[in-house]
C-alpha cells in the first residue's frame, strides 16, 4: 500500500457543494459480471480508485481489453470492457491476493468457461474473510471445486497470501451450471452476488434465500438484466435467477457510492459544517440519517427530475446515541467507523456494537492518539466511546480503509497539524479524497512523508 501521507490543518468548518461518486462496492462485482460474455460492456461513473484498477488488472491478465474513455454527453468516466477469447490461465496470485473482492471473479468464469483455476483472495485487517459460502453455493450450482496448497515464494515486499507462507488454489470444474436453491447462513453481499452471477448461465432457476439485500446487490441485478439475465427480486432476502443460454453485452450507470456519501455527512457534522451533496441517494443512507438526526445533526433532501441530493449540517456538540451496524437496510458496517469518529466528541457516552465484522474497531487506538476515551471489548465487538469537548491533533496510520477514513475525520475536527500516513488503503475506496474535501474548506496536503518533526506547533 502506498505510503502516501495526509498533512490536515484541522479545525476549518466544511461548507459547500460536492458530488458524490459511482459505487466501489457497485463497480467490482460489474467489472466482474462483464465475464459473462464475449460482448463489450460500458460501465458509466466509474471513479478512479485502486481497488477498481486491481480488478481491471486482473480482466486484462485474462485477456480482457478495458478501455477507459467518458460519456460524451455527462462527462462521466467509463470503462469499456470485452473479453471475446476464452479463458485458460490461472488468475494472478499476487493481483488476487492484494483484494478480497477479487474472488467475484470465480463465479463468472465458472459460468462461462466451465472451468477455471482462482488464487486465494487477499485478507485484510478486518479479521479472517473466509470464502465458504461463496464455495458451497457455487457447488449447489453443480461446480466441483478442489483446493489445493503451495508453498509460494513471496513478492518483491516479502509478502505472501497467507501469513504462513502458502497459497490455496480452488480448480472449479462445471460441465454446466444447473438451478438450485441456496440458503445462506448469512446475507453475505459477496457470496450472494458470486452465486447470482454465476446462475445467469445455470440451467433452470435459482433460488438465493437469506439474499444480501443492499443496493449493490441490485445495481449488480440491473446490469445482470440489461446483459439478458433474469434475475427478479433482488432487493429482497429471495433472489430467483432463471438461468439463460447466453448474455450481450450493455451499458450501465452505476449508483453513487453510498459509504462516500455517509462518509461525507459525518465530515460535515464533525466539523459543525454544513454541506450539500450531489448524486447522493437518501434511501441508501436512511439508517445513518436516522442514527446523525438523533445525535442532533440537520439532514434534509433535495431532489430535482435529475438527481437526488443530500444536505447535512451541524452548530455545537453531538449528542451521544448508542448504535449498532448490520446488514442493509440497517447500518452499513462500512460507516461504523466515520460515525466512531463523531462520537468521540459527542456529549455523553455511546455503545457501539459491529455484528458483521469480528475486527473492524483496528482504528480505535488511532482515535485515542486524538484524545478520544474509549474502552474496546473485543469478543462483544464493542466499543464504549466517552465523547470529549475537543480533540487535539496526532501522528497515526491507516490500519484499513474506512478505519483510514474515521482518523481523516478525527484530524479535520482536530485544530492544528495532524499527519495520516498510509492514506493508500484510503485510495482504494474514495476517489482524491482530499481534492474533495479541500473543495469544502479543509486544508489537506498529499506528502511522501510527514517531514514535520512532531512537535510543529
Ligand atoms: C462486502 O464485503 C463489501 N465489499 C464490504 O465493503 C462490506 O463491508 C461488506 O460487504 C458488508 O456489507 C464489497 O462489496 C466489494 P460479506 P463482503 O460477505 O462481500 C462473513 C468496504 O470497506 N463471510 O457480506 O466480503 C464475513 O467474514 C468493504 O468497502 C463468511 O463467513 O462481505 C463477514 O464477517 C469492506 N463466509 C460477514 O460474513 C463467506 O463465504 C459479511 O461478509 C462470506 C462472508
Amino acid at each position: 500500500m502506498s505510503s502516501d501521507t495526509f498533512l490536515i490543518e484541522g479545525g476549518h468548518r466544511l461548507e459547500g457543494v460536492v458530488r458524490v461518486g459511482g459505487a466501489k462496492n457497485s463497480v467490482l462485482p460489474i467489472l466482474a459480471a462483464t465475464i459473462l460474455t464475449e460482448d463489450t460492456c460500458v460501465i458509466e461513473d466509474v471513479p478512479r480508485l485502486a481497488d477498481e484498477r486491481i480488478m481491471t488488472s486482473i480482466l486484462r491478465h485474462f485477456g480482457a481489453t478495458v478501455t477507459e474513455g467518458s460519456d460524451l454527453h455527462t462527462g462521466l468516466r467509463t470503462l469499456e470492457v470485452r473479453l471475446a477469447q476464452k479463458v485458460t490461465n490461472t488468475s494472478p496470485p499476487n493481483l488476487m491476493k492484494e483484494m478480497r473482492s477479487s474472488i467475484f471473479i470465480l463465479g463468472p468464469l465458472l459460468a462461462r468457461f466451465g472451468e477455471t483455476t482462482v488464487t486465494q483472495p487477499g485478507g485484510c485487517s478486518l479479521g479472517e474473510r473466509p470464502i465458504d459460502w461463496h464455495l458451497e453455493g457455487l457447488k449447489a450450482l453443480g461446480a466441483s471445486i478442489d483446493v489445493r496448497e503451495e508453498l509460494e515464494r513471496p513478492d518483491v515486499d516479502g509478502r505472501t497470501s497467507d501469513p504462513d507462507g502458502k497459497i490455496s488454489y480452488y480448480h472449479a470444474v462445471a460441465r454446466k451450471l444447473h438451478g438450485a436453491t441456496i440458503s445462506l447462513p448469512f446475507p453475505s453481499v459477496g457470496a450472494t452476488e458470486n452465486i447470482m452471477m454465476a446462475a445467469t448461465l445455470a440451467g433452470g432457476e435459482s433460488v438465493i434465500l437469506n439474499a444480501a439485500r443492499e443496493p449493490e446487490v441490485v445495481d449488480l441485478a440491473n446490469f445482470l438484466n440489461a446483459m439478458g439475465a433474469k434475475v427478479r427480486f433482488a432487493g429482497s432476502e429471495r433472489i430467483i435467477i432463471t438461468g439463460v443460454e447466453r448474455l450481450h453485452g450493455a451499458t450501465h450507470r452505476v449508483i453513487p457510492d453510498r459509504i462516500e456519501t455517509g462518509t461525507l455527512m459525518v465530515a460535515a457534522a464533525i466539523t459543525g459544517g454544513e454541506v450539500l451533496l450531489e448524486n447522493a441517494i437518501p434511501e441508501h443512507v436512511e439508517a445513518l440519517s436516522r442514527i446523525l438526526h438523533s445525535a442532533g445533526v440537520r439532514i434534509w433532501e433535495e431532489n430535482s427530475p435529475y438527481e437526488s441530493r443530500i444536505g447535512a449540517g451541524m452548530t455545537g456538540r453531538p449528542s451521544a446515541v448508542d448504535f449498532e451496524t448490520g446488514p442493509y437496510p440497517h447500518l452499513a458496517t462500512d460507516l461504523q467507523p466515520a460515525l466512531t469518529a463523531l462520537m468521540c466528541l459527542a456529549n455523553g457516552r455511546s455503545l457501539i456494537t459491529d455484528t458483521v465484522f469480528p475486527n473492524r474497531f483496528a482504528f480505535a487506538d488511532g482515535l485515542q492518539s486524538f484524545g478520544a476515551v474509549m474502552e474496546h471489548f473485543p469478543k462483544a465487538r464493542r466499543l464504549l466511546v466517552e465523547g470529549q469537548p475537543s480533540l487535539k491533533p496526532s501522528d497515526v496510520v491507516v490500519p484499513d480503509l474506512r478505519g483510514g477514513a474515521a482518523l481523516i475525520l478525527a484530524a479535520l475536527a482536530s485544530p492544528g497539524i495532524s499527519c495520516i500516513r498510509g492514506v493508500g488503503h484510503v485510495d482504494r475506496g474514495y476517489e482524491a479524497v482530499e481534492s474533495k474535501l479541500n473543495r469544502l474548506g479543509a486544508v489537506i496536503k498529499r506528502v511522501k512523508n510527514c517531514d514535520i518533526p512532531w512537535d510543529h506547533p
